[in-house]
């Protein structure tokens, strides 16, 4: 059921309804707005480009310095060989140029992919999409997908000299915020290596400082070939890119030419955006405090009810007893004023994902309106 809010502005952690009622957010776009709403500097980035040109030509003809700076910013905080990227329009489509660029890089067709995992909603997404009841009904999808569990490392065998690319989650997202144990991507990232395939990490939602590191592979210790990021990239603007060495991304320029063709992809009103998005959190003190932020909701969120509480940073899922109560404590926290949701494949987690922006207070105020609504639930026995 959609929450059915209608939206009259939003401000910093604060999403505002037409009748005036202020909303604490805890879910911040999911995941995208990493910088709050409207922060003033990509508001500013926004405008400044506004004045100067909107879109002129699909991407990649013309020299478009909003997209060279972004793209050159990335590489700068990226480990090598991750130096080339390409921008597009979502998540999803970078998710599609990635599976298409290992494909034509390695000469392979197989794509090993994780159950539980969720990389996007159209086809090539979606075949790599580790639930088969959201998929079924679309199939079929592309061939040659094989699945195995996230973490499970007997199932490392799986991937042969036939696999162009294992894809997968840094922290599995849709599946309850599940991060990787056991050095297990180190270990995908040598079994590949030992096989000829390449290793796509989406960072969709743990990139660009969500979990106090730029990238969330960077806890892991684990470089991918092909990066994909989207989501808090944009501040709060439509954006995708992927990431490899220029070798590999050479692969999409002959044979035939144009591996990947976009019209809008590194638009400069949202590269510009997303430059100011980047710049801000590489240059102030938010991903120094995103720890600090993570034990404040752990220590405030302290009740019976939360079984446990998944994920890194600010990535977290609270786990509940059940999804009724899961339901319910979202629907009466937004009463409350605070927004919740809830996680793909998991119906047990509440998400909470507020921006990196979000102050302690903040975030004291949202755990306590979160418990108080636990503790109604609790008396009256109302699950
Ligand atoms: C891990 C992950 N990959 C890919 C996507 C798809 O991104 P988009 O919705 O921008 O297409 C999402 C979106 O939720 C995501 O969480």
């Amino acid at each position: 059921m959609p929450l059915a809010m209608e939206i009259s502005h939003a401000e910093g952690s604060y999403i505002y309804d037409t009748d005036g009622k202020a909303y604490l957010d805890f879910v911040a776009g999911v995941s995208a707005c990493s910088l709050g709403h409207r922060h003033p500097k990509v508001v500013a980035a926004v405008k400044k480009q506004l004045d100067a040109y909107m879109h002129v030509m699909v991407y990649g003809e013309y020299i478009l310095e909003p997209a060279l700076n972004l793209t050159k910013l990335l590489a700068n905080h990226l480990p090598d060989p991750l130096e080339t990227t390409y921008l597009t329009n979502s998540g999803t489509e970078a998710i599609e140029g990635a599976l298409k660029l290992a494909k034509r890089y390695t000469g392979r067709s197989e794509i090993i992919a994780a159950n539980k995992a969720y990389h996007g909603n159209t086809m090539g997404s979606m075949s790599v999409m580790g639930l088969e009841k959201n998929k079924q009904a679309y199939r079929p999808l592309i061939p040659d997908v094989r699945f195995i569990d996230f973490n499970a490392e007997d199932q490392l065998v799986h991937i042969t000299s036939k696999t162009a690319a294992v894809i997968l989650e840094t922290i599995q997202g849709g599946a309850g915020f599940i991060e990787p144990g056991n050095s297990y991507l180190k270990k995908v990232r040598q079994r590949c290596e030992d096989v000829g395939a390449l290793l796509i990490l989406d960072e969709i939602q743990p990139g660009i400082g969500r979990t106090g590191k730029l990238f969330g592979f960077e806890h892991y210790k684990c470089i991918p070939d092909i990066l994909v990021t989207g989501k808090g990239l944009g501040g709060g603007m439509p954006i995708g890119a992927f990431t490899s060495s220029n070798e590999i991304m050479q692969a999409l320029s002959e044979n035939p030419s144009l591996g990947h063709i976009t019209t809008f992809g590194g638009h400069p009103v949202i590269a510009a955006a997303a430059f100011a998005t980047l710049t801000e959190i590489i240059s102030s003190n938010l991903m120094a405090k995103i720890e600090e932020k993570e034990n404040i909701i752990k220590k405030h969120l302290n009740h019976p009810l939360i079984k446990k509480i998944n994920g890194k940073g600010l990535m977290l899922a609270a786990i509940l007893p059940s999804p009724e109560i899961v339901n319910n404590v979202i629907l009466k926290c937004q009463e409350e004023g605070l927004i919740l949701f809830w996680l793909l494949f998991e119906p047990s987690a509440i998400r909470i994902t507020p921006p990196l922006t979000i102050d302690n207070e903040e975030l004291i105020k949202g755990c306590e309106i979160i418990i108080k609504v636990l503790n109604t639930l609790d008396l009256s026995k109302n699950t």
